[in-house]
């Protein structure tokens, strides 16, 4: 093993620099060179690569965002592009390559070594979501819910000091982990997540109750992708991205005219979007990251290819990349069930 490349690809996530000083430093004690891949498989694709030593990560760790740069390429979509990312493998003289990503970066990483197409990959959790089986949880989720947190936080005192109910919109694709999590540690008085039919006959009777109480504010927290009144959710643009997602976004803004129309209490809504994914990455989130970006690379010099490093417990061991892109990680039911305890 003498060069291994690294990318990065999907949305940015805190903790992806810290990946990237794990792995690298990682192969500089096995005197294996690194070769930084530029935006994803796009960077594959065109073999636009930069040397990665441990000059390059020593400053990287609370940086937000990738030093790598990211995209949302998937090179199954043009024709010819896969055939270009294995040129870009052997033209970059790569004898393996860590894929850091989701579903759709290792998806693609997945497909490639189904294929057999000579690449040898192993992989790296990321996503502030936190969907992807086969670990406990990904790298930069941490990071996400400590911000969704913090504003859930803050924005009780405003809601109270006006007598109003806010909504706050927070990132979740396919699953409510940010939105559970932030909500449940934030006191919401109503979650909505993907994973559970919105029942806004509840959620309203509960804001009313509330105010009967004398408890004259309210504080709703809505994943992005869970589904409004007719099992719908809401979208900003209907166009699909190179993996076939349409642009989400809208849900508190909906959910909050229905609340004013339903209940009369003044309401107003907040869309948190890319603050989630900013800044710098919490504690959890570069220790995680360094130990998966460490642990990608033992799994490259072991041979292990076609395995992604996956948190147990507190462990970091690894799991065939084909289990963790199968199935998406959604909820625990028996979380969502506490968090009902607590709701109003
Ligand atoms: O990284 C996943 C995610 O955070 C989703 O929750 C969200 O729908 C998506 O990224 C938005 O990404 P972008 O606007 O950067 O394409």
């Amino acid at each position: 093993m003498q060069r291994v490349g690294i990318l990065t690809g999907g949305g940015d996530c805190p903790g992806l620099n810290a990946v990237i000083r794990g792995a690298v430093m990682t192969a500089a004690r096995h005197n294996i060179s690194v070769t930084g891949i530029r935006n994803g498989w796009k960077g594959l694709i065109e073999a636009d690569a930069v040397p990665l030593d441990a000059k390059a990560v020593a400053d990287i760790l609370p940086k937000g965002g990738t030093i790598l740069g990211t995209s949302r390429t998937n090179p199954y979509k043009k024709p010819g592009d896969v055939e270009k990312a294995i040129e870009g493998y052997k033209k970059l003289k790569l004898d393996a390559l860590i894929a850091v990503g989701g579903e759709d970066t290792l998806g693609v990483a997945n497909k490639l070594l189904k294929e057999g197409k000579g690449l040898n990959i192993v992989g790296c959790p990321k996503t502030i979501d936190n969907d992807l089986s086969g670990t406990d949880s990904t790298f930069g989720f941490d990071t996400a819910v400590n911000i969704a947190t913090e504003a859930v936080d803050r924005l009780h005192t405003t809601a109270e000091s006006h007598h109003r109910i806010m909504v706050v919109e927070v990132m979740g694709r396919h699953a409510g982990w940010i939105a559970l999590h932030a909500g449940l540690a934030a006191s919401a008085d109503y979650i909505l997540i993907p994973e559970v039919p919105t029942d806004l006959d509840k959620m309203c009777a509960i804001l009313k109750k509330r105010r009967q109480e004398g408890k004259e504010y309210g504080i709703i927290v809505a994943a992005e992708g869970a589904a409004l009144a007719g099992g719908q959710t809401a979208t900003k643009d209907v166009q699909l991205d190179s993996f076939g997602h349409v642009m989400l976004g809208g849900i508190g803004e909906a959910l909050a005219k229905e609340i004013e129309k339903r209940t009369g209490f003044e309401t107003r809504s907040v869309v948190l979007g890319h603050l989630q994914r900013g800044g710098a990455p919490t504690t959890f989130d570069r220790i995680a990251g360094m130990r998966f970006g460490a642990k990608a690379m033992d799994l490259i010099i072991a041979g292990k290819f076609g395995y992604m490093s996956s948190l147990q417990g507190t462990e970091v061991n690894e799991v065939p990349i084909e289990v963790a892109v199968g199935k998406l990680k959604t909820v625990d039911p028996k979380l969502y069930e506490l968090a009902k305890t607590f709701f109003g």
